[in-house]
């Protein structure tokens, strides 16, 4: 019964996604998971054992910026060995497809996994792990060092480097956000895969996409706050009903 019914809401989604020529995809933590990545706010998540304050605040980094990037370079040691998963790879896929007039995907995840998959333009509007940034000369660079061989690590100019990524009290970067949301204003489509769509404002680009008159398909396997306003929600793993569509 329920399998029937994730089959017809796989039918519903690859029908409509058939019809559309502007889409728009919002992803978060969950479009990782099977990649081996915890999400936020689940059991066993990344916050679990420290308190959010203490590592990603622009206070915390003042106070400790040495606890801050222990946190940081685990995080970013775990992701060398981590690849992109079959959701990655159909997202790419279907960019790549060019059966769409405009496809712009927009994530609310730092770990790059969209690009290593294939994806273009991806708008990263949390930002990334993979990058640093001089909070003295505000010089931006990728790095992907890991482990850091000096923890906190200094620019060239001798200023603290801090990982390019939104914390906790900070604006997002007004460029990447504002493109994202005129895709989401524009799209005829938004697909919203993995995300609890909690934090706002990346929350509010289905919203958007819903007010302008798009349809929207939810790929998570739990309710969320945009739940309601989806003409398919396909209730599986991403990396199991992404290859689906
Ligand atoms: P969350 O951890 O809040 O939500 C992850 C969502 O993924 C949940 O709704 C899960 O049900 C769903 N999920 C879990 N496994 C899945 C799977 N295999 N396939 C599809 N969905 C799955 O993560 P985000 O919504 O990304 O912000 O969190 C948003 C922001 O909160 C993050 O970007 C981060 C955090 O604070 C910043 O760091 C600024």
């Amino acid at each position: 019964m329920a399998a029937a019914l994730a089959d017809a809401a796989v039918e519903t989604a690859g029908r409509l996604l058939a019809r559309a020529r502007r889409v728009f995809v919002l992803t978060g933590a969950g479009v990782s998971a099977e990649s081996g990545l915890p999400t936020f706010r689940g059991a066993g998540g990344l916050w679990e054992g420290h308190r959010v304050e203490d590592v990603a605040t622009p206070g915390a980094f003042a106070r400790d910026p040495a606890l801050v990037w222990r946190f940081y370079d685990a995080r970013r040691t775990a992701l060398a060995g981590v690849a992109p998963n079959a959701a990655h790879v159909a997202l790419a896929a279907m960019e790549r497809s060019g059966r769409f007039e405009a496809f712009t995907l927009a994530t609310q995840n730092v770990d790059g996994l969209h690009r290593d998959a294939g994806s273009t333009g991806v708008l990263e509007i949390h930002g990334s792990i993979r990058r640093v940034r001089c909070v003295t000369c505000g010089r931006e660079t990728d790095d992907r060092r890991a482990p850091m061989p000096e923890i906190p690590p200094r620019c060239p100019c001798g200023g603290l480097l801090r990982p390019a990524v939104v914390w906790f009290g900070e604006g997002l970067p007004p460029d990447v956000f504002d493109a994202a949301a005129d895709a989401a204003r524009r799209c005829d489509l938004c697909l919203v895969i993995g995300t609890s769509a909690l934090v706002h404002p990346a929350a509010s680009l289905p919203l958007m996409a819903a007010a302008h008159g798009a349809v929207l398909i939810e790929v998570n396997p739990d309710e969320t706050p945009v739940s309601h306003l989806a003409a398919a929600a396909l209730r599986a793993p991403a990396a199991e009903v992404l290859p689906l569509l």
